[in-house]
């Protein structure tokens, strides 16, 4: 069965471009973001990797490791890291797991056999500090994915686990959020010093809590 959100990502034992790992004992107490390529040498996989070593910065000052995953063997993945290094404008700085033998592509679902019976889809799962998943996505192989976008639900789902607030549609770190439903509004006069909106009982926003 897929997983869901919530559930424990699975953990694994592989050899990455940086050593072998043991999944959860390697994320420790960071956040998590493990997402799958379709394969080496190929023209959209090589801009993704290129775009996360670029911006790595980001991740790291958010406590998130980053680890990629695609099904070829070691020795192809050195070889493309030349390759994206030379075309990129950077230097490789993560891991990327060589699952030639499809253990992390099989416990995270990340073959769908009616797109490619061979290859991984481009999965995303962020994983928190508890080793549970935090969110999922999909996308198919000719669509590069929007690192922008994962690090905007980080920063979200960071700020969401320590505050009784939710963000709205196309919010941004520095936006003002929403009082979650649960909190009534004294309690809301109490939790947010900064006060808050009602533009309907159910709809409050109040500024980012956390600045
Ligand atoms: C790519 O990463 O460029 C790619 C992989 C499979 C199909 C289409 C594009």
């Amino acid at each position: 069965m897929a997983l869901r959100l919530g559930d424990i990502a699975p953990d694994f034992s592989v050899t990455t471009t940086e050593g072998d790992i043991q999944f959860h004992q390697w994320l420790g107490n960071s956040w998590g973001v493990l997402f799958s390529h379709p394969a080496d040498f190929t023209p959209v996989c090589t801009t993704e990797l290129g775009t996360v070593a670029r911006i790595k910065a980001e991740f790291d000052k958010r406590n998130v490791k980053v680890l990629a995953v695609s099904v070829d063997p070691i020795d192809s993945h050195h070889g493309w890291i030349k390759d994206i290094n030379e075309t990129q404008n950077c230097t490789m700085n993560f891991p990327i797991i060589a699952d030639d033998k499809r253990v992390v592509a099989t416990a995270y679902d990340m073959i769908h056999p009616n797109a490619d019976d061979k290859a991984t889809v481009r999965s995303v799962f962020v994983i928190g500090p508890d080793k549970k998943i935090k969110l999922t996505l999909t996308y198919p192989a000719s669509t590069g994915r929007n690192f922008s976008e994962i690090l905007r639900v980080i920063d979200s789902l960071q700020l969401t686990a320590n505050h009784k607030v939710a963000t709205p549609a196309d919010w941004a770190h520095g936006n003002d959020c929403i009082i979650t439903p649960a909190v009534s509004d004294a309690d809301a006069e109490k939790l947010f010093p900064k006060g808050f909106r009602k533009v309907k009982p159910y709809l409050r926003y109040t500024p980012q809590p956390n600045l």
